[in-house]
C-alpha cells in the first residue's frame, strides 16, 4: 500500500515515535507512522522518511531495522537517535556499544560555527544549542561520504549529513521540547530539505473526532467511567456533542485512592453518578507491595466494578458501549505501537479492558492525542478553564505514590550522598528499570544531572530538604498500603496542593506528585518527596525548582503531619526517572 502521507515516520520502537509524527503535523504536514521494516516500495508516495529512536542496539539481532533501499529511494531521510545509529550501521559507519549512556540535557556544538558553512538541517541556527539526549550506543565513525555536523562533550558525532543523497541524522531528540530549537530543525527537514507543502490543519480535528465517534458508536449509547481528570471530561464532552447528551451516561468510581475532596467535588457534576468502591479496592490491595502488582490489581478491580455496573444497569444488551479518556501516551507507553517498549502498564490496558476493546465495545476519542492537544480540544469545546488546567492525576491514584517495602534497611552512605534502599521506576533508553534512589544534601539540579549520568545503578536523585533526625538515623521500614498510610499521604498531598495553589506555583508547573516513602523513625515512619515537574506531554519532564519561602512553608507544615519525619525534593528529569515513582 502506497503512503498518502508526505512524511512517514518509521517506528523503530521508541516511545517518541508518535511524538515525531505529531510534531510534523503541528508544522502543517500530514504524517503517518509505519513499522520500520516497511518495504521501500510501499513508501514510494512519501517525500521524506524519519527513522525514530528506539530502545535497542543495532548489534542485537532482534532489533528493528529498515529496508536499506530507502536510502536510495529518492525520499530524504532523517534518522533520530537509534535512527542515526541504524543509518550509520547500515551505510558503513561505526556504532559503539554503550553501557551507561547519556540521558537529559546536553549542549550541541555545531562545527559550522567554526567552518562557516551551515547545513540545511541547521539553517538559521548557530551557537551552542540545548538538546535532549537519551541513548546508550554511540556513532563513533560516520559512514563514507557523510560529514559530521556537530557533537557534545560526550558524543562527538551528534549530527551527520550526506546532502547530495538527502540523508541526515541526529543523535538527540529534536521532537521533544527540551531541545530548544528542535521545532526549527524538524521544520528545516520538512520544508528546506524535503520540500514538503503544507497540507494539514490541526483545527480540523474536532469535527474529525466527532465523525470517528459516530462511526465507532453507530446506533448505540456511550457509558463513561469519569475520573474527574481532563481526559475523561473532554472525551465525555466530545461524545455528548457528537451523539447528544441523552445518549451518554457517566459514573465516577470512588476507589479510596483519590485525593482529598475529589469525590465531593464530583458529586456536584450534573449527569454523573457516584459508585463507592473503597472497601473493594483497599481490600484487594491489602498487603500488596509490588508496584506492577498494585497497578494490575487496581486494573482488575476497575474491570470488576465496571462489570458490576454494566450488569446492574443492563448495559450489556448491545445498546451501550464503553467510552474512555485514554490519551496517546497511555497507549504508547503500554506498548500500544508496533514495537514500543513496555514502559508502563495502565489500568485501562490490563487484560480485562482489553477484552472489551477486542469485542469492539469501546470508544476512545482521544487515543491519538497528547495532553496539551486534549486541553486545546477542551477549549474549542468551551469547557471551563479550572477543569482543563487541572494537573494530570494517574488512574491508579495515590496507590502508586505510596511506596511500600518488604524489607527493613538503613541508608548507605557514599561519597556522593546516601543511597536509600527503596526502588523507584525510571525510563532509561526507552526501557523500564527499578533502581535505588540517591539522596544529596543540596537542592542542586545540575549536580543531580551530573550524578545520575555518572553513577550507574541509580535512576533518581533527591535532595534532603528537612528531616526530624539525621538521615543516617532514618530507616526504611516494612510497610504496606494501609488506610493509615494512605490517609497520611492524602493529608500531605492536600497541604502541598493548598500551599502551591495559594502561592500560584501550581500554575507554573505541569504536575506535582507528592510521594510517601517508608523512610523515617520508629515514631514517624514515613517521609514525603515533592516532585514538581514541567512537561508538555508527560513524555519528558524537567524537575522544577520552587521558591524558597514556599518550600519552607510546605516543609514546616509537612513535618507537623503525624507520622512524617522527612521532606525531600526530587531533582531528576524524565528520562532517566519517570514522573511517578512507581
Ligand atoms: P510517568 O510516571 O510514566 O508518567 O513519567 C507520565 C504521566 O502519566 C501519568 N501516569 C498515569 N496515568 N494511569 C494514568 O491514567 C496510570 O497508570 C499512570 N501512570 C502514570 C503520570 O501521572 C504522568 O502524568
Amino acid at each position: 500500500m502506497k503512503s498518502a502521507a508526505q512524511i512517514v515516520v518509521l517506528d523503530a520502537g521508541g516511545q517518541y515515535c508518535h511524538l515525531i509524527a505529531r510534531k510534523v503535523r503541528d508544522l502543517g504536514v500530514y504524517s503517518e507512522v509505519r513499522p520500520s521494516e516497511t518495504p521501500a516500495a510501499d513508501l514510494a508516495g512519501a517525500t521524506g522518511l524519519i527513522i525514530s529512536g528506539g530502545p535497542n542496539s543495532v548489534y542485537d539481532p532482534s532489533s528493528p531495522t529498515v529496508d536499506p533501499a530507502i536510502f536510495a529511494s529518492g525520499a530524504c531521510v532523517l534518522g533520530i537517535c537509534y535512527g542515526q545509529q541504524l543509518m550509520a550501521h547500515l551505510l558503513g559507519g561505526t556504532v559503539q556499544l554503550g553501557d551507561k549512556g547519556e540521558y537529559g540535557l546536553a549542549t550541541l556544538h555545531l562545527l559550522a560555527d567554526e567552518a562557516g558553512s551551515a547545513s540545511p538541517l541547521f539553517h538559521g541556527i548557530s551557537g551552542p544549542q540545548q538538546i535532549w539526549m537519551s541513548h546508550r550506543d554511540l556513532v563513533t565513525a560516520a559512514p563514507p561520504g557523510f560529514s559530521v555536523l556537530g557533537g557534545t562533550a560526550t558524543c562527538s558525532i551528534a549530527a551527520i549529513e550526506a546532502p547530495a543523497r538527502g540523508l541526515y541524522a541526529v543523535q538527540f531528540h529534536p521532537e521533544v521540547v527540551h531541545t530548544s530549537r528542535g521545532r526549527e530543525i524538524l521544520s528545516n527537514f520538512l520544508f528546506g530539505i524535503c520540500g514538503c507543502r503544507r497540507d494539514w490543519d490541526p483545527r480540523h480535528r474536532v469535527p474529525q473526532i466527532e465523525d470517528e465517534i459516530r462511526q465507532a458508536v453507530g446506533g448505540r449509547n456511550v457509558f463513561f467511567f469519569v475520573s474527574g481528570g481532563v481526559d475523561s471530561t473532554v472525551a465525555c464532552a466530545l461524545c455528548q456533542r457528537a451523539l447528544g447528551a441523552g445518549r451518554v451516561q457517566g459514573v465516577y468510581v470512588d476507589t479510596g485512592l483519590m485525593r482529598e475532596g475529589e469525590t465531593d467535588a464530583m458529586r456536584s457534576m450534573p449527569g454523573l453518578s457516584i459508585e463507592s468502591a473503597e472497601a473493594q479496592f483497599l481490600g484487594a490491595l491489602a498487603g500488596v507491595r509490588d508496584p506492577e502488582q498494585k497497578r494490575h490489581i487496581i486494573g482488575e478491580e476497575f474491570v470488576r466494578v465496571q462489570e458490576r455496573i454494566v450488569e446492574s444497569r443492563h448495559l450489556l444488551d448491545g445498546h451501550w458501549i464503553l467510552g474512555q479518556g485514554t490519551i496517546y501516551p497511555d497507549t504508547i507507553e503500554s506498548g500500544g505501537t508496533e514495537k514500543a517498549a513496555v514502559i508502563k502498564t495502565h489500568h485501562n490496558r490490563v487484560p480485562g479492558i482489553q477484552r472489551l476493546i477486542e469485542a469492539g465495545r469501546i470508544v476512545e476519542p482521544l487515543r491519538s492525542y497528547y495532553k496539551d492537544e486534549v486541553r486545546e480540544i477542551g477549549r474549542e469545546l468551551g469547557l471551563p478553564a479550572d477543569v482543563l488546567d487541572r494537573h494530570p492525576f494517574p488512574g491508579p491514584g495515590l496507590a502508586i505514590r505510596c511506596l511500600c517495602s518488604e524489607i527493613e534497611a538503613g541508608v548507605q552512605a557514599t561519597p556522593e550522598g546516601c543511597i536509600l534502599p527503596l526502588h523507584s521506576v525510571g525510563v532509561q533508553g526507552d526501557s523500564r528499570s527499578y533502581a535505588p534512589v540517591l539522596s544529596i544534601d543540596e537542592l542542586d539540579h545540575a549536580r543531580a544531572t551530573e550524578l545520575i549520568n555518572r553513577i550507574s545503578g541509580v535512576n533518581r536523585v533527591i535532595a534532603r530538604v528537612r528531616t526530624a533526625a539525621p538521615l543516617a538515623d532514618l530507616r526504611v521500614r516494612v510497610s504496606a498500603l494501609t488506610p493509615e498510610r494512605l490517609a497520611r499521604l492524602r493529608h500531605a498531598d492536600a497541604v502541598v496542593r493548598r500551599l502551591s495553589h495559594s502561592s500560584g506555583f501550581d500554575r507554573r508547573i505541569w504536575q506535582f506528585p507528592v510521594v510517601l516513602i517508608p523512610l523515617g523513625t520508629s515514631e514517624a515512619p514515613d517521609s514525603v518527596v515533592l516532585r514538581p515537574v514541567d512537561s508538555v506531554d508527560g513524555m519528558t519532564a524537567q524537575s522544577v525548582a520552587m521558591p524558597n519561602d514556599l518550600l519552607d512553608s510546605i516543609s514546616t507544615e509537612l513535618l507537623a503531619v503525624e507520622g512524617i519525619s522527612g521532606v525531600f525534593y526530587d531533582l531528576t528529569n524524565k528520562p532517566p526517572a519517570t514522573i511517578e515513582w512507581e
